[in-house]
């Protein structure tokens, strides 16, 4: 039987991961399949009991499901363990295994689109304090980055992700102090939802920052987003949030369907004009 793979989320009709795998497994002339999976709340522990009954090599994991899934599996990688929370798994002598690929998928997008960045990079300011911001943290730690500023609008959000990661220094401020914070920052992340299609705009004005800073966004719908658009228009460096989709899939289809596949310009713009006909 050909491998089969899964996305599971709630919901999970926007996914791209579909026509990811996909493309890669047409480029690569593989059998196989990857199908995305409903799975609401409730059902997850039966689904992830059922994997290999099921029929499934493996799959992905998207919100709600991260962190349950990390509690649900036999052996994590690391990564995984340092972020409480998994987005690829497989079967492997019929245990779940898991990993959780954002952060290298974010560091290879970074990486890609602005080559060497960390050697110049020694403040960063995060916004942001859930999920996909604990990831972007720990990933900025692995890279040598020593200050981080993190903002987020709810102050005990910030303090569990300080709690989560003691060994990175973390300043906590509010909106209200970016001005000043940007100033000095060598790197913008922002890993809220505001400025995704459906969600508020991230209102912010990038002037004060200095003119090598590097602003990068995670949301990738639309493609360019009002923050990236400002930081452009000033000249600074960009990197975008579809690098980091792609390049966090390409982990999990190794390990379901046996070959490495590769982020090339003809896949990404597959996937930017899904992105840009749907939002
Ligand atoms: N490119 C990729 O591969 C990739 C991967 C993962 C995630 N993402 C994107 O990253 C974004 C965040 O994902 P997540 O999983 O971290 O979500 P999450 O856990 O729900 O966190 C959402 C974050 O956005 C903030 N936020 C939401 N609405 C806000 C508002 N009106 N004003 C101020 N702050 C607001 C939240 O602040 P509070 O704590 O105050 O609520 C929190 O920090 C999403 O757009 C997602 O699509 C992209």
């Amino acid at each position: 039987m050909s491998p089969r793979a899964f996305v599971i989320g709630w919901p999970i009709s926007h996914s791209r991961s579909p026509l990811i795998h996909h493309y890669w497994l047409e480029q690569l002339g593989l059998p196989g399949s990857y199908a995305r999976v409903p799975v609401a709340p409730p059902d997850l522990a039966t689904f992830l009991a059922n994997i290999a009954v099921l029929g499934f090599a493996g799959g992905n994991v998207t919100l709600p499901h991260k962190e349950k899934a990390f509690a649900a599996c036999a052996v994590t990688t690391p990564v995984a363990q340092r972020l409480k929370a998994v987005n690829t798994l497989w079967i492997e002598g019929g245990q779940l295994f898991g990993d959780n690929t954002d952060v290298a998928g974010f560091l290879a997008s970074l990486d890609a689109d602005v080559p060497d960045w960390d050697k110049s990079v020694d403040k960063a300011v995060v916004l942001g304090a859930g999920g996909a911001a604990r990831g972007i943290v720990y990933a900025l730690h692995s890279r040598g980055i020593r200050h981080i500023a993190l903002v987020n609008r709810t102050r005990s959000r910030g303090e569990d992700l300080q709690r989560q990661f003691p060994e990175v220094e973390i300043d906590l401020a509010d909106f209200a102090a970016l001005p000043a914070l940007l100033k000095d920052a060598d790197l913008l992340v922002n890993t809220t939802s505001l400025g995704m299609v459906g969600q508020p705009p991230l209102d912010i004005d990038l002037a004060p920052l200095p003119a090598k800073a590097i602003v990068a966004d995670i949301v990738y719908a639309p493609l360019e987003t009002a923050l990236l658009r400002q930081a452009a228009a000033r000249g600074l460096r960009t990197s975008g949030g579809l690098g980091m989709l792609l390049y966090q899939a390409a982990p999990g289809f190794a390990r379901w369907f046996g070959r490495e596949p590769q982020v090339t310009p003809d896949l990404r713009a597959r996937v930017a004009a899904d992105i840009a006909g749907k939002s």
